[in-house]
């Protein structure tokens, strides 16, 4: 039996404000910046000083009690205006990962039921912030979860390759693709990973690479254009991947390279399995095409590596995310179980159970 390790929190409530690692910084520094205001939180989320889906969430939730902290509302009524104010301006942060919108709607929703129950201001603002702390605290337990669903699909001594960070760092904590990593280290079962590095932001470097060798993980690095290599070689029994949004045909957003990675997976035999909470699926996106994919500036693909890599003036085109066609998805992991396909039958029904 393995000794549990303690991670690195990507996400701090400290009292009245966030203690947010920086992850453009990893993983050469370590660094915890304070975000006081929404306006902190929103341009944490654009840079990515905080990303991931969970993670994400999570951080806009507090965004939302930091916005309305300093709030001149002298009425219940104001109080919940400024909350939907502050909801709509952090929902501008990021458009791809649902689980922003769905953290700032439970915000919403928890502001509008606390004015129903007659709460004053004081009250409303303290369950605007006790929501955002119960949001932090169930991604935990729910990645917890996942990671014991998901490791039921591995055996000791496999070899899995994943792609950009699903780890702790994108989590409150275990991550969703990389908590079957944790757990089996903590059974003492050995897994070995292959880390995408994912071209262009390297989250899978900087990130995965560096959380997983922090918790003294067998992580093997390798550059995107060597998944192939490395399949083929028969050193991958699966993948294991995160996401941004799971549309209700099963369709997968994650980050650009994921469906490269799961079409070689495809012709290698291999299961392409993502993993997920429920907070993750968009019932109300029909299908992948119907999921905005982020596209972020040119410069992350000409000096991503701190110096001009690409001729002046060259077009560039810089999706951050693409999509997977359900075909290639073997099944999708949440904290209620594993999801098999047909996926627009059987997302629907985990959510009636
Ligand atoms: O641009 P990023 O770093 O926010 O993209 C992150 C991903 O694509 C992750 O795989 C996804 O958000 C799932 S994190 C549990």
């Amino acid at each position: 039996m393995q000794k549990a390790h303690t991670p690195l929190l990507s996400v701090i409530w400290n009292h009245d404000h966030i203690d947010l690692l920086d992850q453009r910084l990893l993983p050469e520094e370590i660094v915890y910046i304070e975000l006081t205001t929404s306006e902190d939180v929103w341009e944490a989320i654009r840079h990515l000083k905080v990303r991931g889906a969970p993670a994400i969430g999570i951080t806009a939730a507090y965004g939302v009690y930091l916005g309305i902290q300093r709030s001149a509302a002298d009425s219940p009524q104001q109080l919940v205006e400024a909350v939907r104010d502050q909801v709509k301006y952090l929902s501008t942060s990021r458009p791809t990962a649902v689980n922003l919108f769905w953290a700032l709607e439970r915000m919403e929703k928890t502001a509008v039921s606390g004015l129903e129950k007659g709460l004053n201001t004081e009250e409303l603002m303290q369950v605007v912030l006790q929501e955002a702390i119960q949001i932090h605290a169930e991604d935990e337990e729910t990645n917890r979860l996942i990671g014991e669903h998901a490791l039921s699909l591995f055996q000791d001594g496999m070899g899995v390759l994943t792609h950009c960070n699903a780890g702790g760092l994108a989590t409150a904590k275990y991550g969703t693709a990389l908590a079957p990593m944790y757990l089996a280290h903590e059974k003492g079962m050995h897994l070995k990973v292959f880390a995408d590095e994912t071209r262009p932001v390297l989250q899978g470097a900087r990130l995965t690479a560096f959380e997983l060798q922090q918790a003294g993980i067998d992580v093997t690095l390798i550059c995107d254009n060597m998944a192939g290599m490395v399949m083929s070689k028969g050193w991958v029994q699966a993948v294991i991947v995160g996401t941004d949004r799971v549309a209700a045909n099963g369709d997968v957003a994650n980050k650009i390279g994921t469906y490269s990675v799961a079409v070689l997976a495809k012709e290698h035999g291999i299961p392409f399995y993502v993993a997920c909470p429920l907070s993750t699926i968009d019932l109300q996106t029909p299908s992948g095409e119907d999921i905005p994919i982020e596209e972020r500036h040119e410069e992350e693909i000409t000096e991503g590596f701190g110096k001009r890599t690409a001729p002046q003036g060259v077009k560039v085109f810089n999706p951050a995310f693409d999509i997977t066609p359900h075909r290639y998805v073997t099944a999708i992991i949440t904290e209620k179980g594993i999801i098999e396909p047909p996926f627009d039958i059987n997302l629907k029904k985990v959510f009636e159970e």
